[in-house]
């Protein structure tokens, strides 16, 4: 084991700003737990000030060129929070890892996208790729998937892993608030995406999904396999019938494997007011697996912000400095292995409905005759209001296989009295 391990960071902003604090306002706990020296050499921001800011000592060499950084500190391990899929991060990445130096990052977005290529050059150049920080935020889900539940064949994993989109559903059920005003109050917390588009439309959750499917299943990651909703067509009216009828609506990536293959989606569900993850609010994320010999376990903590993130980031530094590291997906690149995409198509569970409709005679009835002719039965049904030109009728399907529920609301958004695309919200039985 080394005595010490020189560190260079790339990125200054919430996260990195983070990260630089950790490594020295708690070089002592780390010096001791690791037994190994952390020391910061070097940073790159586009902003020079941001070095006065964090109070970060002109011992620490200062590069504009996040590049040039690679090629001239001595720096064994080099961290990115830049952010982006492709562009300066990406060839920073490449560029640390053909250069032999260990490598730690916060970017679900570059790996979702070139993860594979990323765990080959590890492999290839023996150097470790940490990524603690890209799932579920202060988490350590990496870490629990990869190592706690090794001897595990998964069967699911799941859960609520973008913080913003947790915060808008929560403070909208909670305040009644108007979703834009939340979505700034996310910004302003550090939660949200440089493009919050990639929050609320699902993207951030997806990458994350792609790479915990990836680890769970043994599987490459591939971010394209993905179906991806997010969460701009919920509206107060939805949050608050889920809650009359006994549901909370969540935003979820959801993985599972069967005999059939591997599907991999996210979606806004609706989910029981009775199951744990219902309760997990705010910037809070959680992740549930089943193992088959761990069975069902739920991590839960700060999702974004930060703290958490820089506490995963800080910790893959940890593990590097203490000489601990794995493969990227737990497994030799060899043994991983392509497989069988089950699409959402083929789903088969509840669903709820909302139509804005006219209210007159005849309306219920040739919608029941559509839902009908495809094989789908409705459960319950509720209209809202009694304005002859706009209502909302809200309807609670029993289990149907979603590619018929989808062949029926085609049919049924071209009636003349059906006045807004309707609204279809997965209900997830967990
Ligand atoms: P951020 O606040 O926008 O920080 C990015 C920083 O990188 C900024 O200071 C930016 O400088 C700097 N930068 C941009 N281009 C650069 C370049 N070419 N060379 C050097 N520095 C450059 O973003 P963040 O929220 O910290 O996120 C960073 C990464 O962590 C992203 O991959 C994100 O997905 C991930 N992440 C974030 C969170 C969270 O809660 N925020 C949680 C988990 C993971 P300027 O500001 O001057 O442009
Ligand atoms: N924007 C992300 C979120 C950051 O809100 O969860 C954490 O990955």
């Amino acid at each position: 084991m080394r005595d010490i391990i020189k560190v260079a960071l790339a990125g200054l902003g919430t996260v990195g700003g983070g990260v630089a604090k950790a490594l020295l306002k708690q070089a002592d706990i780390l010096s001791d737990r690791t037994g190994c020296k952390i020391e910061l050499v070097a940073v790159s921001d586009l902003n020079k000030n941001r070095m006065s800011e964090l109070e970060i000592p002109n011992t620490v060499s200062y590069f504009s060129d996040c590049l040039e950084m690679v090629d001239k500190s001595d720096a064994d391990l080099f961290i990115e929070l830049m952010g982006g899929a492709d562009g300066i991060a990406y060839k920073y990445c490449q560029k640390v890892l053909n250069a032999k130096r260990h490598f730690v990052t916060a970017n679900k977005a570059m790996l979702a996208h070139h993860g594979n290529e990323i765990a080959e050059l590890s492999q290839k150049f023996g150097v470790l790729v940490g990524y603690e920080a890209a799932v579920a935020g202060g988490i350590p889900i990496i870490k629990s998937v990869r190592e706690g539940l090794v001897s595990n064949r998964i069967s699911q994993v799941y859960g609520i892993l973008n913080g913003t989109c947790n915060y808008i559903l929560t403070v909208m059920r909670e305040t009644g608030k108007a979703f834009d005003e939340v979505l700034a109050e996310a910004q302003k917390l550090g939660y949200a995406e440089a493009d919050p588009s990639f929050d609320i439309d699902g993207v951030d959750t997806a990458h994350k999904t792609a790479l915990l499917g990836a680890l769970a299943f043994g599987m490459p990651i591939d971010f394209d396999v993905l179906s991806v909703e997010g969460i701009r067509h919920i509206s107060a009216l939805d949050i608050s019938f889920a809650e009359e009828m006994g549901y909370r609506i969540k935003l979820l990536g959801v993985g599972r494997k069967n005999d059939k293959g591997v599907s991999l989606n996210v979606y806004p569900c609706m989910i029981p007011q009775t199951s744990e993850i219902a309760h997990v609010d705010g910037v809070f994320n959680a992740v549930i697996t089943e193992g088959d010999f761990v069975g069902h376990s739920m991590f839960v903590g700060r999702g974004a912000g930060e703290t958490p993130t820089a506490s995963a980031v800080v910790s893959d530094v940890a593990d590097i400095a203490m000489g601990r590291g794995l493969p990227l997906l737990g497994l030799p690149q060899s043994k991983v292995k392509p497989v069988s995409i089950v699409d959402l198509s083929e789903r088969v569970g509840k669903y709820y409905i909302r139509f804005e409709v006219m209210d007159k005679p005849g309306v219920v009835a040739e919608i029941a005759g559509i839902l009908g002719a495809e094989g789908v039965s409705i459960a319950s049904m509720i209209q809202r209001g009694e304005s002859k030109d706009h209502v909302p009728l809200m309807m609670i399907l029993h289990k149907s296989v979603e590619a018929r529920v989808q062949a029926a609301l085609e049919k049924i958004k071209k009636l003349d009295f059906v006045l807004q695309e309707p609204c279809m919200i997965r209900i997830e039985e967990v």
